[in-house]
């Protein structure tokens, strides 16, 4: 949850281009950027694998959809699901997540960006937002950003942690209230198709035994005002 600057970020696809956007420069980036080479410990790939698991039987086949991976830290998820859409986009704030997402894959679609720091994002079908809004303070803010890239009828697929009272930490949040996320979500115009805890792992969280969640969230077409029913 560290501070941001002005700053330039780089899109990869390989071609690498460069456009002016705000990058987030300090604490929790500057320490994704350490950890990445280090990042894929068969533990995480492991429950990267349910993750990866529970999305595919969540979307289905979705051959004809564009997705975001947004917060795609080495891409232990997202690239597992390449072949449910037409395209997946590698979103991650830190340059060396998205190293290595295209050292495992040199197709792979990436784009650093930070939409806290006032970058945008493309218009998307689904957006996956895995493990990763737990490092982001302010819940609602990057909730509000990704909804507003969504097409309408698209979908965020949401995973996290179930708030834990074990786990206390200035620099994250120690889960989420499935009910509180839901009432954020619905009044950002989007509709709650599922909520349910699908994984309950050992040390999974600051050491301490925790269960994930996937919430699925369909935009809804805007509201008429004037309409009466
Ligand atoms: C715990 S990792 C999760 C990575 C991946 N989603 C997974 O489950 O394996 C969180 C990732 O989110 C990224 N991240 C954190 N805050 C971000 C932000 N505001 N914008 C973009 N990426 C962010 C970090 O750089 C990191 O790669």
């Amino acid at each position: 949850m560290g501070g941001r600057r002005a700053n330039e970020f780089t899109v990869g696809h390989h071609r690498k281009e460069i456009i002016r956007g705000m990058v987030s420069s300090m604490g929790n980036i500057n320490k994704f950027d350490g950890i990445a080479a280090q990042y894929d410990t068969p533990e995480r790939a492991a429950v990267a694998s349910v993750i990866a698991g529970r999305i595919r039987a969540c979307v289905g086949a979705a051959p004809d959809k564009t997705a975001i991976d947004y917060g795609c830290g080495t891409g232990l998820v997202g690239l597992q699901l390449l072949d449910i859409f037409k395209s997946i986009l590698f979103v991650d704030a830190s340059e060396n997540m998205l190293a290595a997402v295209a050292g495992k894959n040199a197709s792979a679609r990436t784009l650093r960006a930070d939409i806290m720091a006032g970058a945008r994002l493309p218009a998307a079908d689904y957006i996956l937002l895995v493990q990763t809004l737990l490092h982001e303070k302010d819940t609602r803010a990057l909730l509000a950003r990704l909804c507003g890239a969504l097409n309408e009828g698209g979908r965020l697929l949401l995973v996290d942690f179930d708030k834990n009272q074990r786990v206390s930490s200035p620099d994250i949040h120690n889960g989420f209230d499935r009910r509180e996320l839901a009432g954020i979500l619905e009044k950002l115009g989007c509709r709650l198709n599922s909520a349910e805890t699908f994984y309950h792992g050992e040390n999974l969280l600051m050491g301490r035994d925790a269960s994930l969640f996937l919430m699925d969230a369909e935009k809804l077409p805007p509201q008429d005002p004037f309409r009466q029913d």
